[in-house]
């Protein structure tokens, strides 16, 4: 089905772009556009642009340019289809469908999400049948109740080689399967020769416990399964689906879709590590929390995170491991601008066991002794007995200087170090001093990471085959902003073999073509068409750019005319030069 052209401008017409994307990074009004920090890349500066009036954005430092489905496509992993959906939806907007011809790409991602979420259901049935038997006393074991066993949607695959991929077969292609990361070809990597089997399809998960991976829709993206025997030798006791075109591990937090309203009530939330904390949590009616399961915490996570709540809460398990995960966590949110605070767990419990212990009274009361990251650090070094000297001392407000200088909220820096003053008797002056070494160090960490972007840029410059040429740009510019005057010029004066970038060659005759259809050009659809590519980034930088704003409807023949002179001047001595050589 397709969504007419009429309603996509409705839609279009009736979002404000800038609401769209202060959802995913803050934006501050700059000029005529509004500039933050880049969703789609990591960056300390922002050279992220949007235009409210054009309902476009185009980020200076990564090159990403779109419209508001664009966006939403991107930063949520839909479709076209499914962003136009949810923003009709938003706009209060009623769509009429019609017949829609066939799109490869869009098909495949809709046939991932429907293979999970098949098998999603088909695990969810066996652990419910006869076959399930054993895993459900399992669960029941560790308290799980039938309610939140089916909330979250646990299942259990069958023991056997390839039982979903026979159940599966008739519907979907091996390819198909494959791609979903449900079955695997054992034998694709290696050497006919060197195995037998060969080519041989199994399922990935077999005999496990079943943890559906729901996206922040609440659509099944993935899947991890628990072993159940806790003896059964090297076998890991968690495997999970590989990422597809659906599932990106370090965007994608386990729980958020069931969490994320409890998140925004409470206005913080509790992370966690495994599927099994974050639902014996739910279980006892502990609701605004999130897991980063099957990977450690990445930067992308948190980000994700800001956008429902400043404020975190770290539970991970007791062991080392789980405070080593912790002080990474720790970095990575304050680098967001969140804070954090941490409870400790006694020793060998995790959030599960110790809710079961002491109940969900227990564990709130734990809550209630969270500890700040000074607190946090200094008890890592009493406990082992290293806060007596006065080098010990030196060493731990160093490590905390560090953490210090990745806030970016100044007024906070200043009360953490006020506060370590007082507690640890130290000069405030001595801890400014420190921290002023640390930014500058900082600072110059940065200017690298600017010149490696400048480099990569002068080495793609090197041909105007990758980089469109200035005149280039300078005639899509005007193409867009010019009169119909201007834009007849164009048509009847350029002959489009004189350019020499092919991105900018697909670019302009799509503009002369609409044009001469006698359509008006709706700039913010021209990335429905160019959504991806070099064509992307040329027309977001064209629009964006505000070194040269050009006026809107005004005449720009003069400006045509020299440019084309300069093309013919550049064309003939070209002729010239390959004449005399
Ligand atoms: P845990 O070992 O703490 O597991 O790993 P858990 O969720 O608490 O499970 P139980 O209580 O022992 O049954 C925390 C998370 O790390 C990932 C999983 O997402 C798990 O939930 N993990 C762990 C893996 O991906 N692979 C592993 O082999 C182990
Ligand atoms: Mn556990």
């Amino acid at each position: 089905m397709k969504i007419p052209q009429n309603k996509i401008d409705e839609i279009a017409a009736s979002t404000d772009i800038v609401d769209v994307i202060s959802a995913y990074t803050p934006l501050r009004k700059a000029g005529r556009n509004f500039m933050g920090r880049c969703p789609f890349h990591e960056e300390r500066t922002p050279s992220f642009s949007v235009s409210q009036e054009k309902g476009v954005y185009h980020c200076f430092g990564c090159g990403k340019s779109g419209n508001v489905f664009t966006f939403m496509m991107d930063i949520d992993n839909v479709t076209f289809y499914d962003a136009v959906k949810t923003l009709a939806d938003k706009a209060n907007i009623k769509i009429d469908y019609e017949y829609e011809p066939y799109d490869p790409d869009r098909n495949k991602i809709e046939l991932l999400y429907e293979i999970n979420n098949r098998a999603g259901r088909y695990f969810h049935e066996n652990l419910m049948g006869r076959n399930g038997a054993y895993a459900k006393e399992y669960l029941h074991e560790r308290g799980l109740k039938e309610d939140i066993i089916k909330k979250f949607g646990l299942g259990y695959s069958l023991r056997e080689k390839d039982a979903l991929y026979k159940k599966f077969q008739n519907d979907f292609s091996t390819e198909e399967l494959i791609a979903s990361g449900l079955v695997l070809n054992i034998g694709a990597n290696l050497p006919a020769e060197a195995s037998a089997q060969a080519g041989e399809i199994r399922d990935r998960f077999r005999g496990r416990l079943m943890f559906p991976v729901f996206n922040e829709a609440g659509k099944v993206v993935a899947f991890g399964g628990r072993r159940m025997d806790d003896d059964s030798g090297d076998e890991a006791k968690y495997i999970n689906s590989p990422e597809t075109k659906i599932y990106n591990k370090s965007k994608t937090l386990y729980g958020l879709n069931f969490a994320k309203n409890k998140i925004k009530e409470s206005d913080y939330v509790i992370l966690v590590e495994g599927y099994m904390d974050l639902i014996s949590l739910f279980q006892n009616g502990v609701e605004n929390v999130v897991a980063s399961s099957g990977t450690s915490l990445t930067a992308l996570h948190s980000k994700i995170i800001s956008r429902y709540t400043k404020e975190v809460v770290i539970v991970y398990d007791s062991d080392l491991a789980g405070q080593n995960a912790s002080r990474r966590a720790i970095e990575l949110i304050i680098e967001n601008g969140m804070n954090v605070n941490i409870i400790p767990l006694p020793r060998g419990d995790d959030p599960d066991t110790y809710i079961k212990k002491h109940g969900t009274d227990g564990f709130r009361n734990l809550l209630n002794k969270k500890q700040s990251i000074i607190d946090y650090i200094g008890e890592s070094y009493i406990s082992r007995g290293m806060l007596e000297s006065p080098e010990d001392k030196t060493e731990f407000v160093r490590e905390i200087i560090g953490l210090i200088a990745k806030m970016r909220d100044e007024i906070k820096r200043d009360f953490y170090i006020k506060d370590i003053a007082e507690r640890f008797s130290i000069y405030e002056s001595i801890i400014r001093k420190e921290l002023d070494k640390t930014l500058k160090l900082k600072s110059k960490g940065l200017t690298r990471e600017i010149d490696d972007k400048l480099i990569s840029k002068a080495e793609k410059d090197t041909s105007f085959k990758e980089h469109p040429q200035t005149f280039e740009i300078s005639l899509i510019k005007m193409l867009f902003y010019g009169d119909d005057l201007t834009k007849d010029y164009i048509i009847n004066n350029l002959n489009i073999k004189d350019l020499n970038n092919p991105a900018s060659i697909k670019i302009i005759d799509f503009l002369i073509r609409t044009f001469s259809d006698n359509k008006k050009i709706n700039i913010a659809n021209l990335f429905n068409t160019f959504p991806e590519g070099l064509e992307n980034k040329i027309i977001g930088n064209a629009l964006l750019d505000e070194s040269s704003v050009l006026e809107e409807n005004r005449n720009y023949i003069n400006d045509v005319k020299s440019l084309l002179n300069q093309i013919n001047i550049t064309k003939s001595y070209k002729k010239l030069y390959i004449r005399n050589n």
